[in-house]
């Protein structure tokens, strides 16, 4: 067996007991160490200047790296919007990882390019746009944000590729909105003062009928809306925008609207759960995570462009060697997108798929929301519990009386049995559950409540 294989074997085998362990609950959730005690722990400098590292090494080394990871199978682990690779996804990091194909040009990788085609057909039929439709994959949401702006943008004003932005242009959005929609407009040459906040219920949820408000806000300013953006779901708590009212209105005016359903358009798997997306259909782009619910790794986006043309001619760039589209056979997606180089993302969605299926990935999303909702009545019933809100996906906020969020949280992440956030919502601090791991079980959320119970008896009455 040559080196690479034995080394695979060695990693392979100690990831697949990593694994075991986290599934079981029987290792840490998460691991703070110092980070120059880790350092030296994994001997970093050395392995630096000296090299050397092989099979047997590795078995030595490996373990004490993966003990200061954090384990996302565990079913402690409910932190942030982080995918847990399902076998077939981490193995197509593997296998990228090998073949390092930049399929960007098909020249480069028809594997991969194929794969990738396919599998943004698919997303574009889950989404509802029809042939016309086009996408491309992103190495993440912020990207696929990005890009579905610069084709808003393209739209808007066709010369600011070359001339630049005018500056009366503005950005529609909710407050809560996910930090790289204002890092789209600060890029994109807007700047952040361009983004118009839009009137939201005490959820941060927008109020369709305060969309004129807006409207009239922006004319004030001197400016003409380039795009309107609405979540499914927000990131905070999870609530849905209602894209159906908002994409009415939109269309009554004219205004392209960006459906960021990074975390939420998953929902589209579940027949119970796909109402939450009623509307999408309506939006001009849509961004999906795969690596939020789709069990990839990250990073495994999609922006979707209900008009293809939209996706193409949001970028000018032609002559280069790169770009010469003299190919007997094939296609490239050089032009539109961001990336020039990128690694196989279609494979990692379509390993994923292929290991659980639509239907399997569906059955998925839906267990983890009605999980979530079961949390939800387990978390109300209990006293000095509040829960803003209904979740509506697999997030959800609390928050309990008389206690220190934050310290409560700090003191779970040190016991290390259960990994936790925190958001504010309306300015007020909540603690924050995201319902991702397979084997989350109402055992965890046992396990959470005897710890807050624990937490509010140790405070002096
Ligand atoms: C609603 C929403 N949009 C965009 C993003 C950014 O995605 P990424 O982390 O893949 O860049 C997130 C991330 O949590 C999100 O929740």
């Amino acid at each position: 067996m040559d080196d690479y294989a034995l080394a695979a074997r060695v990693a392979v085998d100690l990831l697949a007991e990593h694994v075991r362990e986290a599934r079981d609950g029987l290792a840490p959730v998460t691991a703070q160490p110092d980070p120059d005690a880790l350092a030296s722990e994994l001997e970093v400098e050395r392995w630096i200047r000296e090299g050397g590292m092989d099979a047997a090494a590795l078995a030595k080394w490996l373990p004490r790296y993966l003990d200061a990871t954090v384990r996302l199978h565990h079913p402690g682990s409910m932190v942030h919007q982080v995918g847990v690779p399902s076998t077939g996804a981490a193995l197509a990091d593997l296998i990228h990882g090998v073949t390092n194909n930049p399929m960007a040009k098909y020249e480069m990788g028809a594997a991969g390019a194929t794969l990738e085609r396919d599998v943004v057909r698919w997303l574009l039929e889950k989404v509802g746009f029809g042939a016309d439709g086009a996408g491309v994959l992103t190495h993440g949401g912020s990207l696929a944000n990005l890009t579905a702006l610069l084709a808003a943008r393209a739209r808007v004003v066709p010369d600011a590729w070359r001339q630049g932005v005018p500056p009366d242009l503005a950005l529609l959005a909710p407050p809560s909105v996910h930090y790289s929609i204002r890092r789209a407009a600060a890029i994109l040459g807007l700047g952040e003062d361009a983004v118009i906040e839009l009137d939201v219920d005490e959820l941060e949820r927008i109020r369709p009928d305060r969309l004129a408000g807006a409207l009239e806000r922006s004319a004030a300013a001197g400016r003409r809306p380039m795009a309107l953006v609405a979540v499914a779901c927000a990131t905070s708590t999870g609530l849905h925008d209602d894209l159906r009212a908002i994409g009415a209105f939109c269309a009554e005016h004219g205004i392209w609207l960006h459906a960021d359903a990074a975390h939420g358009a998953s929902a589209l798997l579940s027949d119970r759960h796909r109402h939450l997306l009623d509307g999408v259909e309506l939006a001009d782009s849509v961004i999906w995570d795969a690596h939020k619910m789709l069990r990839t790794s990250g990073l495994c986006a999609a922006v979707l462009l209900r008009r293809g043309h939209d996706l193409t001619g949001a970028f000018h760039q032609r002559g280069d060697y790169l770009f010469d589209q003299g190919e007997a056979i094939g296609f490239d997606v050089l032009d539109r997108a961001i990336e020039s180089t990128k690694t196989t993302l279609g494979l990692k969605l379509f390993l994923s798929l292929a290991w659980a299926g639509e239907r399997g990935l569906g059955d998925y999303v839906a267990s983890r929301y009605d999980l979530t909702r079961r949390f939800y009545d387990m978390l109300s019933r209990e006293p000095g519990v509040t829960c803003p809100y209904k979740p509506e996906s697999n997030i959800l906020c609390f928050r309990v009386a008389g206690i220190d969020q934050l310290a409560f949280r700090d003191r779970l992440l040190a016991n290390g049995r259960l990994h936790i956030g925190s958001t504010t919502i309306g300015g007020e601090r909540y603690l924050r559950l995201v319902v991702t791991a397979p084997d989350t079980d109402e055992a965890t959320l046992n396990e959470l409540v005897r710890a807050l119970r624990a937490s509010r008896a140790a405070v002096p009455a």
